[in-house]
């Protein structure tokens, strides 16, 4: 499609261009749909103060004195998206979204149109591109960060009074955008952040989205400009809005920073693999997708205390992931323990968490008559019985039959008709439980 054939190219109000997006949404949206688990990389000079990546806003800094203080310290180290990508490969994960340009104002590429940046700043090294092509060489979906404020640029604060400086603000945005989107081909996913104290109509993002979706017409974009968009973006939680389809849970991988915090100090509030495994099953359990954030170090390198879990993880999805990658449905059933995802072809698959003591596993809510139950872990076939819709596997050894992580999977191949997948409470109990149990 040429540029001003987009349905994009002309005017619209904010409700032509949300149903002009919904349009073609569920098209554009397939390959997130599948992903279920992306890599968040907040990476940037705030990794030097290792403390938070709003420590310019915490401490109370001025920029001369951040930029003197930990910009003037940023050396980034060639060849760092390459081990990023190729940590989020072994990972399993589908996707990456990196930080162009966080609220410090500090652009990881080449830009023209602010100086304030990774190669204007000393460096022969556009990140930005190097991640693009990494991403590309280890497979992944590609998604760039934008913050909307912007603590560098004197016309983000005038904006909220002067309408000339807003006029200028507006066209900054475009301006870095248009480079991010013509520069490096083609982009999958524009990840805004903090649009507050705006709003996408006082920055017109209407046009601006417009523009974006011409020179990036398959693109995803995130509602962080205020408009609404292809997902939500529950952040620091796995709970969706209700409100969209489609959405992301992002998390920092310690539940303190997304920027670089120091690896051996922060590892105690580090997640396990387990604990991602049991993040990532219960996302897609929801038909949502995990977006975990690395923070790495100043010169680049991964942390080291997501390495492991990491690759962990990466190990467990190679046998297991056919229960996480493709879930299409959310459920609403109960397995002690357990997690339930569902695929188009009538697979059922329950993630198990903790395997129990009675010899047997009960599975409450299975919508159509069970064929067959195999276990993706050890790979055998496993007895059950039907009643209604309570299925009960047999012979179910206590302790980890999965030796990766000890999340051991079912995969239940179900047959027609195929009804509801709900959990069923005896009539006596209904009463007294409330709905949202
Ligand atoms: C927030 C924070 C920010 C982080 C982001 C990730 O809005 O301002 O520091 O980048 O969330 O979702």
């Amino acid at each position: 499609m040429s540029e001003n054939q987009s349905p994009f190219a002309k005017k619209l109000t904010k409700r032509e261009y949300e149903a002009e997006v919904a349009k073609t949404r569920d098209e554009r949206m397939k390959w997130f749909a599948d992903a279920k688990f992306g890599m968040f990389v907040h990476y940037g000079p705030y990794a030097v103060a290792g403390m938070h990546e709003w420590y310019l806003a915490l401490s109370a800094s001025s920029n001369e004195q951040y930029e003197r203080e930990v910009t003037q310290k940023f050396h980034p180290k060639k060849g760092c998206a390459y081990e990023w990508a190729k940590l989020a490969s072994e990972a399993g994960c589908k996707y990456m979204v990196m930080v162009t340009r966080h609220h410090d104002g500090y652009s990881m590429w080449d830009s023209d149109c602010n100086p304030y940046n990774v190669v204007k700043y000393g460096h022969d090294y556009d990140v930005v591109a190097e991640f693009v092509d990494a991403c590309r060489k280890y497979n992944m979906r590609i998604g760039l960060y934008h913050s909307i404020i912007d603590w560098h640029y004197p016309d983000c604060g005038e904006s909220a009074r002067d309408f000339d400086a807003r006029v200028r603000f507006i066209k900054y945005h475009r301006d870095m955008l248009t480079e991010l989107l013509t520069r490096y081909g083609k982009i999958d996913m524009l990840w805004y952040d903090m649009c507050y104290p705006f709003t996408g109509e006082n920055l017109d993002f209407v046009a601006t989205n417009s523009l974006v979706r011409t020179l990036q017409p398959d693109i995803i974009i995130n509602p962080r400009s205020g408009l609404e968009e292809d997902i939500d973006t529950p952040e620091e939680h796995l709970n969706p809005n209700g409100k969209q389809k489609y959405w992301e849970a992002c998390m920092t991988f310690n539940g303190l920073s997304w920027g670089y915090v120091d690896s051996e100090e922060v590892a105690g509030y580090s997640y396990t693999p387990q604990r991602i495994i049991k993040m990532m099953a219960e996302t897609a359990d929801r038909n949502g997708n995990l977006l975990l954030n690395i923070g790495p170090a100043p010169d680049g390198s991964v942390p080291a205390d997501a390495v492991k879990p990491l690759r962990t993880v990466g190990e467990w999805l190679k046998v297991n992931g056919a229960a996480i990658y493709g879930a299409s449905k959310p459920l609403d059933m109960w397995v002690p323990n357990g997690r339930t995802t569902l695929k188009k072809n009538n697979m059922l698959y329950v993630i198990q968490l903790i395997t129990p003591v009675l010899g047997y596993l009960p599975v409450n809510g299975v919508g159509a008559p069970v064929k067959k139950v195999r276990c993706l872990t050890d790979g055998k076939e496993y007895q059950f019985t039907q009643e209604g819709t309570k299925l009960t596997i047999l012979d179910v050894a206590h302790g980890h039959v999965d030796k990766i992580a000890g999340v051991t999977v079912f995969e239940i191949t179900c047959g027609e008709p195929f009804g509801k997948f709900q959990r069923a409470v005896p009539p006596a109990l209904a009463a007294t439980l409330r709905e949202e149990v």
